[in-house]
């Protein structure tokens, strides 16, 4: 059993609920984590400020980039790291549509780095989980999903990177024979989602009675998976995952843009109360230019997830996205704070 977990990327939205749900839920697991991540924008040190004080001997913070090896090979060094869960990414498709270079970055040379020391550590390092996407698979016509066995066909600047990075993990498994696992993963949705991604984005917006931007018809189809249920996938890979496969893990949840926003702004309805004059906020929605190479559809097949290790899905939509619609609600102050990038601030005073 792992003593040492270095978690990359541990204070972005996947991260923050799997280190969470490690430490307060998971008796399985009785090791360290040490979480390493640069801070981009999308990185939030104060998501988990109470665990230092609440898991002293159990939870380490270390501010650095994976791309630099000497920081990287000082953490794994110092901490007798002895198992790597890697989802330290730039994930946010329409940035590298705008600017890919911190995608090719981040994405492929930084993942290569981590390769690169954990093959110069092949004795110590006893498993390497990497973090990826359904969207390597690029897009679905109306029927069908994505198996583990389906082409790489990916679309967008981001898609391509995470596709590059499963490309050189899967071949340090083939040439060095080092223990890695990779899974590829639905749309998540939850707590802690940076308000960016389709459902952070139209809670926010729905509540403050903004537009809610659906790109093109709206018709597109994503998966979406409850964020809790692809932590739980995660763990569920490290601990019993076979070295060298993948998994994929979806929500066997498809659902059009158009029906997911419109479950929001009802939900929101409810909870919040309509808009001033009564107006329902299903009439926010605008539909604006679509997005250059838009995947139409994503679905994932996990039976391999639910056969061979006896993962599932817990969390309905229903209920995860009414979770979801109360977490936001009920944590302004952090939305506030990553919005405003005031965080940054706390960032410069405690690291430099
Ligand atoms: P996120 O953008 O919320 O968080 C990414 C985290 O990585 C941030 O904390 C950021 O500061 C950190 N980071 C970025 N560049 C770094 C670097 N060079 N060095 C160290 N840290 C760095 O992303 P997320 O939604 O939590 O996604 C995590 C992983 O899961 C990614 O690999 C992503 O491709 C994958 N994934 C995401 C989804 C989804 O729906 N969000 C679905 C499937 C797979
Ligand atoms: P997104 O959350 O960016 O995830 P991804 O592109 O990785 O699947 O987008 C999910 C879907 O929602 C996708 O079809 C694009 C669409 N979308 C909108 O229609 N409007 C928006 O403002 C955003 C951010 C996304």
């Amino acid at each position: 059993m792992m003593k040492n977990l270095l978690v990359t990327g541990g204070c972005g939205f996947i991260g923050v609920n799997f280190i969470r749900q490690l430490l307060e839920e998971t008796p399985d697991f009785t090791g360290r984590i040490i979480n390493v991540d640069v801070l981009t924008y999308a990185g939030n040190p104060l998501s988990l400020a109470d665990l230092e004080a609440r898991f002293p001997d159990r939870y380490v913070f270390i501010k650095a980039d994976i791309g630099d090896r000497a920081a990287m090979a000082a953490a794994l060094d110092a901490y007798r790291v002895d198992a790597v869960c890697h989802f330290a990414a730039e994930s946010h498709v329409d940035r590298s549509i705008v600017r890919p270079d911190a995608f090719i970055q981040t994405n492929i040379v930084g993942t290569h780095v981590l390769l690169e020391l954990f093959r110069a550590r092949r004795e110590k390092i006893r498993r390497f989980h990497h973090i990826s996407t359904d969207e390597v698979f690029g897009s679905l016509g109306p029927s069908g999903a994505f198996t583990e066995e389906t082409p790489y066909a990916p679309n967008s600047p981001y898609s391509a990177s995470k596709a590059a990075s499963d490309h050189l993990v899967r071949a340090y498994h083939a040439t060095y024979g080092l223990p890695v696992t990779i899974s590829n993963c639905s749309n998540n949705y939850g707590p802690y989602q940076f308000p960016e991604k389709l459902i952070s984005l139209m809670i926010l917006n729905a509540l403050e009675g903004k537009p809610l931007p659906m790109y093109g018809d709206g018709l597109n189809v994503r998966d979406w998976l409850y964020v809790g249920d692809h932590a739980r996938a995660i763990w569920t890979i490290l601990a019993r995952g076979v070295e060298g496969r993948t998994y994929n893990v979806g929500g066997r949840t498809e659902l059009p843009n158009l029906e997911v926003v419109r479950m929001i702004a009802d939900q929101l309805d409810q909870l919040a109360g309509p808009l001033p004059g009564g107006r329902p906020r299903r009439e926010l929605i605008t539909f604006v230019k679509d997005r250059p190479g838009h995947d139409r559809r994503y679905a994932i097949d996990c039976t391999r997830i639910e056969r061979e290790l006896g993962w599932r899905p817990r969390e309905s939509f229903a209920t995860g996205l009414n979770r979801t619609i109360r977490w936001y609600l009920d944590h302004r102050e952090w939305v506030e704070q990553v919005r405003s990038g005031e965080y940054q601030q706390w960032i410069r005073e405690h690291y430099g």
